[in-house]
């Protein structure tokens, strides 16, 4: 496995934190700890911080993500936002099949699929979300679900566009809970989802996509996951809302 032939990703998950105001003091504070980073750093916003944050990040190494986008280019979604219209406010990445807008706002792996496929179309780059609740793995279908979940969120996608895709695996008992997984675990998983990936585009796209672990990660755990193989970076929750925790982690990826 040639772990260095991937680009370390680590990313910041805001959820539904910081207004405007707040996301723009944010942002200060983290410019210069993540000036020096050897690894990509994404910040993903609520939709109503975009403007601020592409402002506050312009000509620096910190990227912005959004955190869903629908799959219609426009059309009567209310409250809805398309890929294209986050492309044009001049995002990068978009996050989705969150395990949140699974549980609470009934995503499926087809609509995750449909969303995949319009922020690919848009020219965004998506991080994909998969991950097994508890249940899931206590009768030993972790990898069932996973692959199922990887597979159907990437119907009909080009191994080109491969290229443009991150893979976040996020154990649902592990968000927010202070449980992580234990950097094995973390390991095994993206591992399989790895094998996926060669099993669906060959060896070479496996081996070249970044595949994050997400779910407590913090600066005192995120070393032992980053050195693992097939963990290739983090997507944060909670430690991303404080801009020294957040760069703890990225100093971890070094
Ligand atoms: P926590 O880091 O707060 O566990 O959240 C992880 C997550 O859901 C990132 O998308």
């Amino acid at each position: 496995m040639k772990k260095e032939l991937r680009a370390a990703v680590i990313a910041g998950n805001w959820k539904m934190n910081c207004g405007p105001a707040a996301a723009k003091a944010l942002i200060e504070d983290l410019k210069p700890l993540a000036a020096n980073a050897e690894c990509g750093v994404i910040v993903c916003v609520p939709f109503v911080d975009l403007q601020v944050a592409l402002e506050a990040t312009k000509g620096t190494n910190i990227k912005v993500g959004a955190q869903n986008c629908h799959w219609a280019e426009s059309g009567a979604f209310t409250a809805e936002i398309s890929a294209g219209m986050l492309k044009e406010l001049g995002v990068e990445y978009v996050i989705l099949g969150h395990s949140e807008r699974r549980q609470y706002f009934g995503e499926t792996d087809v609509t995750v699929n449909q969303r995949l496929r319009a922020a690919l179309n848009a020219g965004l780059k998506p991080i994909v979300c998969v991950g097994e609740v508890l249940e899931q793995r206590e009768q030993g279908i972790t990898e069932e679900i996973v692959r199922m979940q990887t597979k159907v969120a990437l119907m009909g996608v080009s191994e080109e566009e491969m290229k443009s895709i991150i893979i976040a695996y996020e154990p649902v008992w592990a968000i927010g809970t202070g449980k992580t997984a234990t950097a094995d675990q973390a390991d095994e998983v993206c591992g399989q989802i790895r094998k996926v990936l060669a099993e669906l585009y060959g060896e070479a796209v496996a081996e070249a996509t970044t595949i994050q672990y997400g779910g407590s990660m913090k600066p005192s755990n995120a070393k032992e996951l980053l050195e693992k193989v097939h963990v290739d970076g983090g997507l944060i929750g909670g430690a991303a809302l404080k801009a020294a925790d957040f760069a703890g982690i990225i100093d971890a990826a070094k």
